[in-house]
């Protein structure tokens, strides 16, 4: 089955085109990771996908409709911003628990729920701009599967953290794929962000994008921990 068909997309801001004669098949169960220099385009397909940019040429079909985004931003919280991990997390349940509404025990555990998953229970109390860029990411990720989404699209989700924490990203990615039969895609303007446990890696280049390896090339079952080399 299909998440999303993209078929024959152009998108340009004011003037020019960005994205040219873009088509894109993301099926269920899919990792997918994007690679693309700066200023190619990244961002503006993820934004098209989620709907916060209009598609004028071309189209988008999405089949699934609860999608996880782990937007670009989201390393930079400040020291003295004013909320915990679980307070974080639950931001994204505001739309089940009602506005002015108190959140009820389920919605608690929901949050603490998505926060084990990413392993970050044992910061639920912790004030989120105290943690490490890395552990903020795992903390936006935990955000962003509350819901239970069908899909996870994040946008650079390595950038601006250590390398520790970018092979513990990983490992969660590959776990929540495997596992969880979560879809994922990612996009990273870093070679060493397109893993060999994904199984198709595009490339947007050119204003077009282009698939470079379909398949995976780790062995089934197992962790492969590597980048690819193209
Ligand atoms: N809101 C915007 N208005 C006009 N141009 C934009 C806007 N957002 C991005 N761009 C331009 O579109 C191009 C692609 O940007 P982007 O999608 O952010 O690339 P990437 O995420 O791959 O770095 C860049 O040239 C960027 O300057
Ligand atoms: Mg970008």
């Amino acid at each position: 089955m299909n998440s999303i068909e993209i078929k024959n997309l152009k998108f340009g801001y004011e003037d020019g085109l960005i994205l040219d004669n873009i088509n894109l098949m993301v099926e269920k169960g899919d990792y997918i990771g994007i690679v693309g220099s700066n200023g190619s385009g990244k961002s503006t397909l993820i934004k098209l996908i989620l709907g916060l940019l209009p598609v004028k040429t071309g189209s988008i079909t999405r089949t699934e409709t609860n999608v996880g985004y782990v937007p670009q931003v989201g390393l930079s919280v400040k020291g003295d911003f004013p909320a915990t991990v679980l307070e974080v997390v639950m931001l994204n349940l505001y739309g089940s628990i009602g506005l002015f509404k108190r959140a009820k025990q389920k919605h608690y555990k929901m949050a603490e729920e998505a926060l084990e998953t990413v392993g970050m229970i044992e910061y639920k109390d912790r004030m989120i701009g105290k943690l490490s860029g890395g552990q903020q990411q795992r903390v936006m990720i935990a955000k962003s599967l509350v819901n239970n989404p069908d899909i996870l699209i994040l946008d650079e989700p390595i950038a601006g953290i250590d390398s520790e924490s970018e092979k513990n990203l990983y490992q969660l990615l590959y776990r929540l794929n495997k596992d969880n039969g979560l879809t994922i895609l990612m996009v990273t303007h870093s070679l060493s962000g397109v893993r060999k446990d994904m199984n198709k890696i595009y490339e947007i280049k050119d204003k077009g994008i282009k698939l470079i390896q379909a398949e995976k090339q780790s062995e089934e079952g197992s962790y492969d921990g590597d980048a690819v080399t193209i």
